[in-house]
């Protein structure tokens, strides 16, 4: 593959001037990436460390509603300790990573974006790229430079907890949104953005197959053939080495039962030397660990087979002793530490990091004006409107008029938390309230905002109970957030919370309501006694902190025309019954409830026969309710960049 970068030999150069200057030690420490939680700043300038992260739910000092302004004080003084000479070692700035996966979901007051597998059902690659921008400003703002995103895994099969994170099933669809991230986050590498002050490091992850283990198994173990790992699960990194992603996570999982930290055949011979990567390779968390043979603290196989950086949390102290002692007796060749200094060294001069000085200098450093602006919440806001699916529409209920009475039922109306999922201001995305989102929406605040300014009235009311009889119920349910292994489903049926789903519908319907159902998942589920139970069903994914974009859809103008018209289609295909999995557009036997493409207008017929609702894994089969055809490969890809908002 041809270089998205060509090489600079200035930055060649000062590179090699670098590697010339840095003690064996040095050279060592550029290598580790330490969790803020078990390193100081004195640590960082003892060990010459490369890197810091802050895993999932980890904030500065560890409370979680930490400020801009105090992560990026912790910045400065990982980066001062970095360019520390007083050793005689060499000014080499830190980085810090991230998981900005949906908007900087690690910072209270942050804009939260829809999670990737809403971002795929939008086809719209020019509002991924301006997401991407956006998070990589809120990112500049916190003194961050290095987000641990795209994810680009192609999602085969939707029981993995990870399910929500990938944009689709179809390689294209991820090859579309992987490059528009990437370019989004990093800039244009052809244009002066670059990486500048504005932007921030990507990196695509993870390296290579995570999305397409036996069963969905998190960290498991794929076993494709040569040709579908290459022509399914690599799809994605080709559009971001071609966008110029600067780094790759190697993947926590296993390719024919080979982990892939220590797979050099795919992580040397294949991503450095046949597509041609010049950046670096960052191990996830651990992840080198689990190579047969190694620990979290000692691991010469990882490095050796082409992971340029360790992700060591918290056993770095130990990996650095023995990841020294292993060069010095040549286990891991001396070239190979060069080499994977050379790649991190030069990002970093790539990013401006040796010019641009303390991340309190850069030009966004404190910009909290910026930070969960209305113009970035308004980006946020298009995302979850185009990234609705109307998946039934009974006597076309759906847009709504403004001036009824409306019944918010369900678990999802008025919990942002609910509607953001996993990896947000927490690990799971658990424990959080709409308190914890400042500026942000719920699916309820919408909707009452839309009602209340037109004449109508909006009760809430999670049980669906009511006095006065409303014209129209709309429930909001779904799944409750998770992330990575605890998502792992051993079926995609839909377990209903206490006041989400089939009880509130059925209520509802008893009671002669018009449902609309609103469904809040990270993956397709097996819903039919739900949809039966509906006269018209969305599903909104997992919508992030701008729940106002909802009612946007939900409802018609004020002069009750189509306000915005439900454009978002399946990036993922939708199940007959919970066992129907793996289910991907393309296979044998493919027989999805709603094929990949698919989406209602609300101008088209939005009628559904009654679902069979056995609950058995291995329900009977139906007639397909549409044409497969309807959703045929042109609703799979829209490439032309829509004009402003929609
Ligand atoms: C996690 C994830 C990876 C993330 C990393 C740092 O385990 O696998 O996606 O970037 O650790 O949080």
């Amino acid at each position: 593959m041809a270089r998205a970068i060509p090489t600079d030999p200035g930055v060649e150069h000062a590179v090699a001037d670098f590697l010339a200057r840095m003690s064996l030690e040095e050279k060592v420490g550029q290598v580790m990436q330490a969790e803020i939680g078990h390193v100081t700043p004195e640590d960082v300038r003892r060990y010459h460390l490369g890197s810091v992260l802050n895993g999932g739910g980890s904030h500065p000092g560890g409370g979680k509603r930490t400020s801009p302004a105090e992560w990026l004080a912790l910045a400065d003084a990982f980066y001062d300790a970095s360019m520390d000479t007083s050793d005689g070692g060499q000014a080499i700035p830190v980085i810090w990573g991230c998981d900005a996966v949906h908007g900087h979901n690690n910072v209270v007051g942050a804009t939260i974006f829809p999670h990737n597998i809403a971002l795929g059902a939008t086809r719209d690659p020019e509002l991924i790229r301006r997401i991407g921008e956006v998070t990589a400003i809120e990112l500049q703002v916190t003194g961050l430079d290095w987000n641990f995103a795209p994810t680009v895994a192609v999602v085969r099969d939707d029981r993995w907890g990870r399910t929500y994170e990938g944009y689709s099933e179809d390689p294209e669809v991820v090859r579309l949104c992987a490059g528009a991230m990437v370019r989004g986050l990093q800039g244009d590498p052809r244009s002066a953005d670059f990486l500048d002050g504005h932007h921030v490091i990507a990196t695509a992850k993870h390296f290579l197959g995570d999305g397409g283990t036996l069963g969905g198994r998190d960290r498991g173990d794929n076993t494709s053939s040569e040709e579908r790992l290459r022509d399914i699960h690599a799809a994605g990194y080709v559009a971001a080495l071609e966008a110029g992603v600067q780094t790759v996570m190697a993947s926590y999982s296993s390719w024919h039962g080979r982990k892939m930290h220590g797979f050099r055949e795919l992580l040397t011979d294949v991503l450095k030397e046949r597509m041609g990567f010049d950046g670096f390779v960052i191990g996830d968390w651990n992840g080198h660990g689990q190579v047969p043979g190694c620990s979290d603290g000692d691991c010469p196989e990882a490095i050796n087979a082409g992971v340029d950086m360790f992700m060591a949390p918290d056993r770095w102290r130990a990996l650095f002793r023995h990841t020294l002692a292993e060069v010095r007796s040549g286990e891991i060749p001396s070239a190979r530490l060069d080499d994977a200094v050379r790649r991190i060294l030069r990002v970093k001069m790539r990013a401006g990091l040796f010019r641009e000085g303390r991340p309190s200098s850069r030009p966004l450093a404190g910009r909290t004006d910026l930070f969960g602006s209305p113009e970035h919440r308004a980006v946020a806001r298009q995302a979850v409107r185009e990234s609705l699916v109307l998946l039934k529409n009974s006597g076309h209920l759906l847009p709504l008029r403004r001036d009824l009475k409306v019944l918010v039922a369900g678990d999802g109306a008025n919990d942002i938390g609910k509607q953001c999922g996993g990896w947000t201001i927490s690990f799971q995305g658990d424990g959080n309230t709409n308190a914890d989102f400042p500026r942000g929406s719920s699916i309820w605040d919408g909707i009452r905002e839309v009602v209340e300014g037109s004449g109508g009235t909006a009760t809430l009311a999670e049980d669906g109970t009511f006095e006065t009889r409303p014209d129209v119920a709309i429930a909001v349910f779904g799944e409750d957030p998770y992330a990575e292994t605890s998502g792992d489903r051993d079926t995609l049926e839909f377990r209903s919370g206490r006041h989400g789903g089939l009880q509130l519908l059925r209520s509802l319907k008893a009671a002669g309501l018009p449902v609309v159902s609103v469904f809040l998942s990270g993956r397709p589920l097996c819903v039919n006694r739900e949809l039966n139970a509906s006269d018209a069903f969305v599903s909104a994914w997992l919508p992030g902190s701008e729940g106002r974009g909802v009612a946007d859809v939900l409802f018609r103008a004020a002069d009750s025309s189509v306000a915005y018209d439900f454009t978002g289609r399946l990036s993922y295909s939708w199940p007959r019954w919970p066992g129907q999995t793996p289910l991907n557009r393309g296979e044998p036997g493919y027989d999805p409830l709603f094929p990949l493409g698919f989406g209602l207008s609300v101008a088209e017929d939005g009628n559904l026969q009654r679902l069979p609702e056995e609950a058995s894994t291995d329900a009977p089969r139906i007639a397909t309710p549409f044409p497969i055809a309807a959703a045929g490969p042109e609703a799979t890809i829209r490439i032309a960049a829509r004009e402003g908002p929609r």
